[in-house]
C-alpha cells in the first residue's frame, strides 16, 4: 500500500471533463466517495476511524488521548485542481503507518490521520473550514449562515451525509488529544525546484484571505439601453480585477487574485443586475493585507460611484501570518538530516493548528511549480521520499 498506488486507485474519483483536473468538494458525490475510500483503507491497515463533531475523520492507532502524534491533509479539491493538493498528504500518511506498523516499531504515544472537510473552501466558500471549526477560530453560527452556489448550507450538506450538523463548533476533547501536528503537502510553487530538494520543512504562511465584492446596478437590454443611460456592475467588477494587480504589482510581498466572478443573470445580451466578484489578497509580513485590500476597495468604491453603482465588500476569510513552532521545525530537520525551510503563500489547515498546537509541514517537489491546476505534479519517486520521511518523523515524535 505506497503512497503512490493509492494515487492510482483514487485517479478517477472526481475528474472534472469541462474543466479539466479533479473537482471534488465537501460532502458532493466525489469527496463522500473518497472519503469512504478513506475510511475503507485505513480500517484495513488496523487503525479505527472516528468522525468528529465538524465533519473530520480521524484515523487512529492506538488509545486515542493526550500528547497524540497527528498527521493530516484533505481530499477536497479546488474547482479543476490537480491531483496532488490534498491526495498527497492522505496517501503519504496512510503509507507512513502502514509501514510502522508492519515493522517491529510500537509507538510511545498515539498516531492519528486526520482528514479535515473543505480545507478548500471550493464549496462553501471559507477555506479550511474543518479546522476552523474544530479550533473555534470559525464559530459555529457563522459556518451555519454558509452557503455554496445552490444555496445549501454546511449543515444541510452535512446532514445529508448523515452527520449532525447541531454539533458544529469548537471541540476542545478532539483538540485537546493533538500534540503534535505536522502536515505533508506537495508544493505549490517553485521552490524546491529551485534548490533541487525532494523535500523540504515548512517554515511559514503568508497572511491571507478572501472579499466578496457585491456590485448592484440596473439590469436592463444590452441593445436598447443607451451607454449613457447605463448603470452597468460589470465596469466596477471590471475595475477591481485591473486595481487588484495594479495595487499587489506596487506593493513589496503582495499578491491579489480575483479568480470568480459571477454576474446575475448572466446573459450574452442582457446587461448585469449585480456581479459578485471574489477577491484573494495575501501580504508577506504582519498585518499588510487588510490595508492593501482597502486600498483596492477605495478605486473600487469610486468606479462603482462613476457608474452609478452600490458596492458592498465582505471579508470572507482571514488567516494571519503564521511560522511554524521553532523546535519542531529544528526537530524535524534533525530527523530528515537537513532538508531546506520553505515559506509558503499556501494556507493549510497546519496554519490553523499552529494557533493551538505546535504544529509543522513537509513539503514535496512539484516539478512543474504549478498548483491548483491539472498540471500540478510530483514524481513517484519523490512522492516515495515524501512517505519515507514522514514515517521517519511520525516513529521520532511518537517514541
Ligand atoms: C489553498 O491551497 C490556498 O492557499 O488557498
Ligand atoms: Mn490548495
Ligand atoms: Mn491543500
Amino acid at each position: 500500500m505506497s503512497a503512490v498506488s493509492l494515487l492510482g486507485e483514487i485517479a478517477d474519483i472526481g475528474r472534472d471533463r469541462p474543466r479539466g483536473g479533479y473537482s471534488r468538494h465537501a460532502f458532493d458525490g466525489r469527496e463522500a466517495e473518497l472519503r469512504a475510500w478513506f475510511v475503507e483503507r485505513a480500517v484495513r491497515s488496523g487503525l479505527e476511524v472516528e468522525t468528529d463533531r465538524n465533519g473530520n475523520l480521524w484515523a487512529w492507532w492506538g488509545r486515542p488521548g493526550p500528547g497524540s502524534v497527528v498527521t493530516d491533509s484533505h481530499l477536497d479539491s479546488v474547482p479543476g485542481g490537480g491531483a496532488f493538493d490534498g491526495p498527497l498528504g492522505v496517501t503519504c500518511a496512510l503509507d507512513a503507518v502502514k509501514s510502522l506498523r508492519d515493522s517491529e516499531f510500537r509507538p510511545g504515544r498515539p498516531i492519528a490521520v486526520v482528514v479535515f472537510m473543505e480545507e478548500e473552501g471550493g464549496r462553501f466558500g471559507v477555506p479550511c473550514l474543518g479546522s476552523r471549526l474544530l479550533t473555534g477560530s470559525l464559530a459555529a453560527d457563522r459556518a451555519r449562515a454558509l452557503r455554496d452556489p445552490e444555496g445549501v448550507s454546511p449543515a444541510e450538506a452535512a446532514a445529508r451525509a448523515g452527520l449532525n450538523p447541531d454539533q458544529f463548533g469548537r471541540d476542545d476533547i478532539a483538540l485537546s488529544k493533538v500534540g503534535t501536528f505536522v502536515e505533508l503537502h506537495v508544493e505549490q510553487g517553485r521552490g524546491l525546484i529551485d534548490l533541487g530538494s525532494p523535500i523540504a520543512v515548512g517554515s511559514t504562511v503568508t497572511e491571507h484571505g478572501r472579499w466578496r465584492f457585491s456590485f448592484i446596478g440596473q439590469g436592463n437590454h444590452a441593445g436598447a439601453t443607451p451607454m449613457s443611460d447605463r448603470r452597468d456592475p460589470m465596469l466596477p467588477a471590471a475595475s477591481l480585477i485591473a486595481a487588484a494587480r495594479r495595487t499587489a504589482a506596487r506593493v513589496d510581498g503582495a499578491r491579489a487574485t480575483v479568480g470568480r466572478l459571477v454576474p446575475r443573470p448572466g446573459g450574452t445580451n442582457v446587461i448585469a443586475s449585480s456581479v459578485d466578484v471574489w477577491l484573494d489578497a495575501r501580504v508577506a509580513g504582519h498585518n499588510r493585507t487588510r490595508p492593501v485590500v482597502e486600498e483596492i476597495a477605495a478605486a473600487v468604491r469610486s468606479a462603482a460611484g462613476e457608474e452609478g453603482c452600490e458596492v458592498t465588500v465582505t471579508e470572507e476569510a482571514y488567516t494571519g501570518a503564521v511560522a511554524f513552532d521553532a523546535g519542531l521545525r529544528g526537530q524535524l530537520n534533525g530527523v530528515l538530516g537537513g532538508v531546506p525551510e520553505l515559506p509558503t503563500g499556501a494556507g493549510h489547515d497546519a496554519g490553523i493548528l499552529a494557533a493551538h498546537v505546535p504544529s509543522g509541514m513537509l513539503y514535496v517537489r512539484n516539478p512543474t511549480g504549478i498548483s491548483h491546476a491539472p498540471e500540478e505534479f510530483a514524481e513517484d519517486a519523490d512522492v516515495e521520499r515524501g512517505a519515507e520521511a514522514l514515517a521517519e518523523v511520525l516513529r521520532d515524535l511518537s517514541t
